[in-house]
């Protein structure tokens, strides 16, 4: 029999490109067993040797070896020290918020996740703490927007649906100066294309759900950082809060994380297609996509980006227009949610931005006319036939 030591002591891939990081995770396969797979532990909880002799687990809120293997994994790929998995991307928003207190002025970006929009205007209000939602793309409106008792700015990069850019490292450097915390919401780029800690940011979360995971059917959220100083009442966060990720949820969250290089590569491949498309087409008076040249933040997207990924938006002639699409896509799939392998189209006034109010929303341009559509995976001249159909 082995000496069944624990998992805690393997170490990172760190000289694999991240093609190869995703296939093989951190540790990857189980080297106590020979698994290639690694396995799901799903416990609740870990026998003891004897008194204050354990295997390295107690408890699964805690701590459990598959939950450990996707953070040390989320680390590796995000060039952070630290990762925390948690049950959905908004418990990994309402984590990194946790470092707020009462006084403390947040600085958010204008056009974010209507979820975090809200906890920011209620949670985060009745704590005490002000925020400033500001188009981050417009550098000099940010530098106006700092205050004394700034403590943290949250930049969702590019925005959803408006897709505006931030320019990260720019932020960072103002930040840094000021002891400002800089978080960086990396959902639709995925460190994939993007690396905010490399930018200079403090803290990245992730809705795994999305792209990480990739197939529309698991939740799970991520706070990835290089600061120990945040990283420790974060993870007491997590503990006491019970927003811990169950063992089967971060298994299967490791193996979509697999196929990542190819599924962003062909989320972008048809994304540009289907963006070129609706471009093109008479009934569609606006596109919004970070790859197209004429997009108003592609510079600073080559700057900080390697991609453009697979999320865009757009605006049609008339409202009924909006609404006869969505009626009559067929492969396509009338659905919240994003970054998944089939391509999903929703309404934002209705769907992801019901809580910004009306004169709010249409000031960032999430107007009636406006859909959304995550580009999946599938044959692009399908998705493309699809929408021209729809649009007819
Ligand atoms: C950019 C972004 N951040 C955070 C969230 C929240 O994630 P979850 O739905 O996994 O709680 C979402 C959800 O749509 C999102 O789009």
């Amino acid at each position: 029999m082995k000496n069944f030591t624990n998992y805690k002591e393997y170490d990172k891939k760190e000289n694999l490109k991240i093609g190869s990081k995703v296939v093989h995770g951190a540790v990857g396969h189980d080297p106590f067993t020979g698994s290639v797979s690694f396995p799901i532990f799903q416990t609740a909880t870990f026998r003891f040797r004897a008194l204050e002799d354990s295997f390295g687990y107690d408890y699964t809120r805690l701590q459990n070896p598959t939950v450990e293997e996707l953070e040390r994994t989320l680390a590796m790929l995000e060039n952070g020290t630290h990762a925390l998995a948690l049950s959905s991307g908004m418990a990994a928003v309402m984590c990194a918020f946790s470092l707020l207190k009462r006084g403390d002025h947040l600085i958010s970006s204008d056009d974010i996740y209507g979820g975090t929009y809200e906890i920011a205007k209620t949670e985060l209000k009745e704590r005490g703490v002000e925020t400033s939602f500001v188009d981050l793309s417009d550098f000099e409106l940010f530098k106006e927007s700092i205050k004394e008792n700034t403590k943290m700015i949250f930049i969702e990069s590019p925005t959803n649906p408006t897709m505006k850019v931030a320019d990260i490292a720019e932020i960072c450097k103002i930040a840094k100066e000021k002891g400002i915390i800089v978080v960086v919401d990396n959902t639709l780029l995925t460190p994939y294309y993007q690396k905010p800690l490399n930018l200079g940011a403090d803290i990245v979360i992730h809705s795994g759900t999305k792209y990480l995971e990739g197939h529309n059917d698991t939740m799970a959220g991520f706070v990835i950082t290089n600061k120990e100083e945040y990283f420790t009442p974060m993870r007491a966060f997590l503990t006491y809060q019970g927003a811990c990720l169950a063992p089967l949820n971060a298994w299967l969250t490791l193996r979509g994380i697999k196929t990542l290089e190819v599924r962003m590569q062909r989320h972008n491949e048809n994304a540009l297609k289907v963006a070129e498309f609706l471009q093109n087409h008479p009934k569609v008076t606006k596109v919004y996509y970070t790859g197209l040249k004429d997009h108003k933040d592609y510079a600073t997207t080559m700057k900080q980006s390697t991609g453009f990924g697979g999320l865009l938006s757009f605006e049609v002639d008339t409202k009924e227009t909006a609404l006869k699409v969505l009626e009559k896509v067929n492969m396509i799939i009338f659905a919240g949610s994003l970054g998944g392998v089939e391509s999903l189209i929703c309404y934002p006034v209705v769907v992801t931005h019901h809580e910004v109010p009306e004169e709010e929303r249409l000031k960032l341009g999430i107007n009636d006319r406006l859909l959304r559509l995550s580009v999946g995976i599938e044959d692009a001249e399908d998705i493309i036939n699809d929408l021209a159909q729809a649009l007819e």
